[in-house]
C-alpha cells in the first residue's frame, strides 16, 4: 500500500471537531497514476478552457440544468445545478486504478476506525471536477441533507462517513470546501442552510480544507460546509467522492450499485478484488448462506476472472 494510516488524533478530530483534513494519505504516485482513467470521463483542462461550450456534456448547459429551478442569482451563495455539471459515477474506464481507490486500504481503514465498525458499506462513488469560470461554484452554508431520509444521528452504529479524495492539489484559488467546527456551529438544525447576512458568525468560523492531492478531507454529516469559487483563472480541481455507512442503514444511501452489474469497468473491478473489498458493495462474502455449489458456478461463468475458490471453501459440507 502507498501512503500512510490516518493517526489516532485524526479520528479523534473527525468524531470531536466534526471534519479533518488527512493530508497525503494516498501517495501522489498513486493518484498520478489514476487520475489517467479520468480522460474517460471529463475533458482535459487545456481542451475544455480552449472551448467550454464545445466541452459540455450532452443535455448539461446551463439552460437546460435549470430548466424547473427558480431563478437565483450568478453571483453569491447559491445552489446552482451547473456546479455539478461534471461529474462521473463509480465504476470508472480505464486502468482500474481509480475505481479501486473508492477501496484504498488507508481510506477503509479510516472508514472502520472513525464508525467503530467493519460491516461497512460504500454507499457513494462517484468524482467530480471544476473548471473556473465553468460556474459561480460559490454555495450557502449546509449540511448534505440528500444522503439520508432522516437528519443525522451521530453515535454509533448510526453515524456515517462523507469524503472527498483531492485528485488534484487544492489550494486558496482552487476551490477548498470551507467549514466549520461543531462547537462552533452549535445549535443550528441540520435542517436549515444560512446565508451570510443571516448568521455572519458561522462564515466568521469557517476552514478551508487546502492540502495536496492524495489528501482526504472526511466530515460528519451534521457538520456545516460549503463550496466556494474557483478564483484563479484557468484552474480547475478534480476530487473522488466516496461515503461509507454502516451495513443495514437503509435509510442513508446515494448511489446504486447493482445497476452497475454488467458494466465492464465493474467486471474487471471485481475481478481485481478481495472478498473483503466486494463486500464493501453488499457483495455476499464466503460462508453467507446465499451461496450454493451452483451459484458459484454461475458467478465463476459471470466474472470469469474472479478466483472463487474462497467461497467454493467456504460452502457448508
Ligand atoms: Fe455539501
Amino acid at each position: 500500500m502507498s501512503g500512510r494510516f490516518a493517526r489516532d488524533d485524526e479520528v479523534a478530530a473527525w468524531r470531536d471537531d466534526g471534519w479533518v483534513l488527512l493530508e497525503g494519505l494516498v501517495d501522489t504516485d498513486e493518484i498520478d497514476a489514476a487520475v489517467g482513467d479520468l480522460r474517460y470521463v471529463f475533458p482535459a483542462p487545456e481542451k475544455f478552457f480552449a472551448d467550454p461550450a464545445a466541452h459540455r456534456p450532452p443535455g448539461r448547459s446551463d439552460a437546460e440544468l435549470r430548466r424547473g429551478y427558480p431563478e437565483m442569482p450568478t453571483t453569491g451563495p447559491a445552489f446552482r445545478p451547473e456546479q455539478h455539471r461534471f461529474r462521473g459515477e463509480f465504476p470508472f474506464y480505464g486502468s482500474g486504478l481509480l475505481t479501486r481507490l473508492c477501496v484504498h486500504p488507508a481510506v477503509v481503514d479510516f472508514m472502520e476506525r472513525a464508525l467503530a465498525a467493519t460491516d461497512l458499506r460504500l454507499y457513494q462513488a462517484q468524482v467530480s471536477a471544476k473548471y473556473a469560470g465553468d460556474a459561480n461554484f460559490e454555495q450557502p452554508m449546509h449540511t448534505d441533507r440528500n444522503h439520508s431520509f432522516l437528519p443525522p444521528r451521530m453515535e454509533p452504529p448510526w453515524w456515517h462517513v462523507e469524503s472527498f479524495l483531492y485528485l488534484t492539489d487544492v489550494d486558496e484559488g482552487t476551490a477548498p470546501t470551507h467549514l466549520v467546527r461543531r462547537r462552533d456551529s452549535e445549535g443550528r438544525s441540520t435542517n436549515w442552510i444560512f446565508m451570510p447576512d443571516g448568521d455572519p458568525d458561522l462564515y466568521a468560523h469557517e476552514h478551508a480544507a487546502v492540502g495536496p492531492r492524495g489528501s482526504l478531507l472526511v466530515y460528519r454529516p451534521d457538520v456545516f460546509h460549503r463550496g466556494v469559487d474557483l478564483t484563479r483563472p484557468g484552474s480547475h480541481r478534480y476530487l473522488l467522492n466516496v461515503s461509507y455507512k454502516v451495513a443495514g442503514t437503509d435509510w442513508i444511501g446515494f448511489h446504486s450499485m447493482q445497476s452497475n452489474a454488467t458494466h465492464p469497468a465493474w467486471t474487471q473491478f471485481v475481478e481485481s478484488a478481495t472478498p473483503r473489498e466486494l463486500e464493501l458493495f453488499g457483495f455476499p462474502p464466503p460462508g453467507h448462506p446465499v451461496w450454493t455449489a451452483a451459484l458459484v458456478n454461475e458467478t465463476k461463468e459471470k466474472y470469469p476472472k474472479l478466483d472463487v475458490e474462497p467461497w467454493r471453501r467456504a460452502l457448508p459440507r
